[in-house]
This record gives C-alpha cells, sequence and structure tokens, in this order.
C-alpha cells in the first residue's frame, strides 16, 4: 500500500475503510491481489447496481471497441447516444407517460445538480434555493451550498449563500409535519426566507442516513412547489435506477418533479450523469451550459444495455422479494442487539441500522472487513451501517452478508465488554 500513501492525497477515504488492493470483481464479489472474497454491501455507493462487470455491460463495451466506435462525443449525435435515447425513451419515458427533455452534464453526479440548480436559478430569475437538514447532493460549490453536512461545508471559505435549509420529514422525530412548518415560511411575507427559484430533495437521503420520506410528505411538498410557483429538484442519484424497486424512487409517491437528476447506476457503472427537464422548462441557449466530457459514449453503450433489466418486471420484484428478506435480518439484529437501541430505516435494497453509540458502526464495518465484505457508513457522525447490496445480488450471497455483519456486530460488542470487565478488575 506505500505508493498510495506515499503519492496518494491525504483526502483518500474509502481506502482507510478497507485497507487492502482490489484486482477483480464479478457480480456482488471483490477479490484483491491475495485472491481474498470480499462480499459488496457497498455497490460503489450506488453506482453498481446492476453489479460488477455485468455480463451484458462487458460484451456491449468490448464489442463497440472492437467496431472502433466513437469515445468521445461532447454533445455530437452518436450512435450510441441514439441507442441510449431511444432506450431510455421507450423502456423508462414512454411507459411511464413522463415528458422531459435530457441534458447530459460532465460525468459526475454532482455536474447534474450543478446543472439542475443552474437552470431552475436562470427559469424562475430568483437565487433562493430551499434545501434539507441532511442532504447530500454532491461537493462542487454550489452542489455544497445544498448539501447540509458541517464535515463537507466547512472546509470551503466560499460564499454558501441563496440556500436556506428546511427540516426533513421526521426531522425533530416526533411526528411533526415539517411540510407544514416549511409552508409557514413560505406563506409568510416576513419569515426572512426569499421565495426560492427550487426545492431540492432526495426520496430517501442517503448520506445523511437512510432517512426515508413518507409518500404524503413528498406529496405535501409537491402541492407546496404548485401553491408557491417553486420548482421541485428531485435528486435520484443514489435511490434513482431501481434502488427501491421501482426506475424512480418517486414513483410510489406518484409526484412530478420538475426537474430530475441521475447519475450512477444510470451509466451500469460506467460515468454518465443526465437530468431530465420538464420541457417548457428548456430554456438554455444552445451551447450555454457545456463540459467537455458530457456524454461519455462508453457509458452510453453501457446504460443502453442495462436498461433492459427495465424490459419486464423481474427486476423489481427481485427488489422487493429481497427487501423483505433483509429488512427481517435486520429486524432480527436490532431486537438481539436492542440494549444498544438499533433502529431499522430503509426502502427497496437501501437500509440503514442506526446505533447511536458513537464510534460502533464504524468498528463494526471494519470487523466486516477483516470477514470479507464491505459496508459503508453513513450520518452526520457515522452513525449508520449503510446496506446498498448491488440489486442483483443472490439470495445466498445477502444472507451469507448478513451473517457476516450479525457475526461483526457481536465480536464488537463482546470486545467492549472484555475491555469493559478488564477496567473494572
Ligand atoms: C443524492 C446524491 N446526489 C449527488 C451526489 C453526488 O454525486 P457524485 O459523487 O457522483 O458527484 C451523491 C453522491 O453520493 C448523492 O448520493
Amino acid at each position: 500500500m506505500r505508493i498510495f500513501e506515499q503519492l496518494e492525497s491525504q483526502v483518500r477515504s474509502y481506502v482507510r475503510h478497507f485497507p487492502t488492493i482490489f484486482n477483480r470483481a464479478k457480480g456482488s464479489m471483490l477479490y484483491d491481489e491475495q485472491e481474498n472474497e470480499y462480499i459488496d454491501f457497498f455497490a460503489g455507493a450506488g453506482t453498481l447496481n446492476y453489479g460488477h462487470n455485468n455480463p451484458l455491460v462487458n460484451e456491449a463495451l468490448i464489442k463497440h471497441i472492437q467496431a472502433d466506435g466513437i469515445l468521445h462525443g461532447l454533445d455530437k449525435a452518436t450512435s450510441a447516444k441514439k441507442n441510449f435515447l431511444e432506450k431510455f425513451y421507450y423502456t423508462i419515458m414512454q411507459p411511464r407517460h413522463m415528458e422531459y427533455k435530457l441534458q447530459f452534464s460532465g460525468p459526475t453526479g454532482t455536474n447534474a445538480v450543478e446543472t439542475a440548480l443552474k437552470l431552475a436559478r436562470m427559469v424562475k430569475g430568483r437565487s433562493n434555493v430551499i434545501a434539507f437538514t441532511n442532504a447530500f447532493h454532491g461537493l462542487t460549490m454550489g452542489s455544497m451550498a445544498v448539501t447540509g453536512n458541517s464535515f463537507y461545508r466547512d472546509e470551503a471559505f466560499i460564499n454558501r449563500a441563496n440556500v436556506a435549509f428546511m427540516p426533513y420529514d421526521n426531522y425533530f422525530r416526533d411526528g411533526m409535519d415539517t411540510s407544514r412548518y416549511l409552508y409557514k415560511f413560505l406563506n409568510d411575507k416576513s419569515s426572512g426566507i426569499d421565495l426560492p427559484a427550487a426545492i431540492i430533495l432526495e426520496t430517501i437521503q442517503a448520506e445523511g442516513g437512510i432517512n426515508v420520506a413518507s409518500d404524503e410528505w413528498l406529496r405535501n411538498v409537491e402541492q407546496l412547489c404548485r401553491d408557491f410557483d417553486i420548482l421541485l429538484i428531485v435528486d435520484d442519484i443514489q435511490v434513482g435506477n431501481g434502488r427501491t424497486g421501482s426506475f424512480f424512487s418517486f414513483e410510489k409517491a406518484g409526484i412530478h418533479p420538475d426537474i430530475i437528476t441521475l447519475s450512477k447506476s444510470v451509466g451500469g457503472g460506467l460515468p454518465l450523469s443526465l437530468v431530465m427537464i420538464k420541457p417548457e422548462l428548456d430554456q438554455w441557449r444552445p451551447g450555454e451550459h457545456t463540459g467537455t466530457f458530457r456524454g461519455n459514449n462508453l457509458a452510453f453503450v453501457a446504460a443502453a444495455e442495462v436498461l433492459s433489466y427495465w424490459d419486464n418486471e423481474n427486476l423489481s420484484q427481485a427488489v422487493i422479494y429481497k427487501e423483505e428478506l433483509l429488512r427481517k435480518e435486520l429486524e432480527k439484529m436490532a431486537e438481539k442487539y436492542k440494549d444498544y437501541s438499533p433502529e431499522v430505516r430503509g426502502r427497496g435494497l437501501i437500509y440503514g441500522l442506526h446505533f447511536p453509540e458513537n464510534g460502533l458502526c464504524s468498528e463494526v464495518s471494519s470487523e466486516a472487513f477483516n470477514r470479507g465484505l464491505l459496508i459503508e457508513l453513513a450520518g452526520a457522525d457515522d452513525e449508520v451501517l449503510k446496506f446498498l447490496p448491488p440489486l442483483i445480488i443472490e439470495e445466498e450471497l445477502l444472507i451469507k452478508g448478513l451473517g457476516i455483519i450479525d457475526d461483526s456486530i457481536q465480536a464488537v460488542l463482546d470486545k467492549k465488554e472484555a475491555m469493559l470487565h478488564g477496567d473494572q478488575q
């Protein structure tokens, strides 16, 4: 690992949690240079919903490269982009009666968020945007301004104005309807909150700790947007692409966002971001928002392939089936370790096991890594174990992975007990 420490910036993070050199990966498994195996409950932070080296993707990429297909296209018309657009339209948009224009931003999620915020401000001619407590939308300047966590915000000594934060659903954990709170601020001419161009939200706050908004709250926020002429941006970068069982996370709530951001798994493992814009909002002048790496053509090839998972209901049903299994196992663990006040939360194949005790989740994640499993943490204080396996994970592997987590929690708690007794003797 010396070369990484010697040359790579201090900013590196995941390598500290998972200190090995990964060499290859397939489906829901990773292998390091020593051929140690790791079950993947991390899925590249939501990028690998369809698994590592999905055979559909690999075959199509090899074919594209061998045929000298276009790699870099800016926003020129290419065959790969045409195939993706057609597939996305007929597989995703048309069956859902969705009318949107697609804009390809730079390749990472934060590029899509920047694009959405810039467009909303431009269309409405207003500077303010409302975001929510515990939101995570990326770490470039505009996205960071709508991200709640001070760990990320504090390092940037720039102007982070033009954003007002409001409490997310269930923020106070006392049943208070925070959409009414938001209504009060918008309706009161003296609240000090400027009428925003947009409200940006995640339907499930992933990085923020697996906080699931209720359908009713989402509908209330949408209604507020309509009543006050505010655009609704849904950031579906992490929990879209089938994570909750439907392609978009907001389908169950029946809301119709004005702007939707997609990234991560939309590219089938390759870097791709896109912004879906209601046609009347597509007010850009040609070339007004550009970027050299918009619409990577290899990613279009991969993205068109993985959309075939949406030709039928099989993947959706598999996600719902595996959710049931995951939730039951987590509830069993919550019962078993109830002295540590755990809480299970999530939807689809994104779940969190929250432990209030400082540092406990981090120790469990390290222990699980030593036992052959990757799991990430979420929440402002890393107080949530974040279960995010590829959607295509085999049932046996999911169960095996959950067994590793259970054993890891037990081992960490046993160590704590032993230390406590040691101290008392
Ligand atoms: C909801 C959401 N929005 C935006 C982003 C930023 O994406 P990226 O890290 O690709 O810039 C993330 C990343 O985790 C995310 O979860």
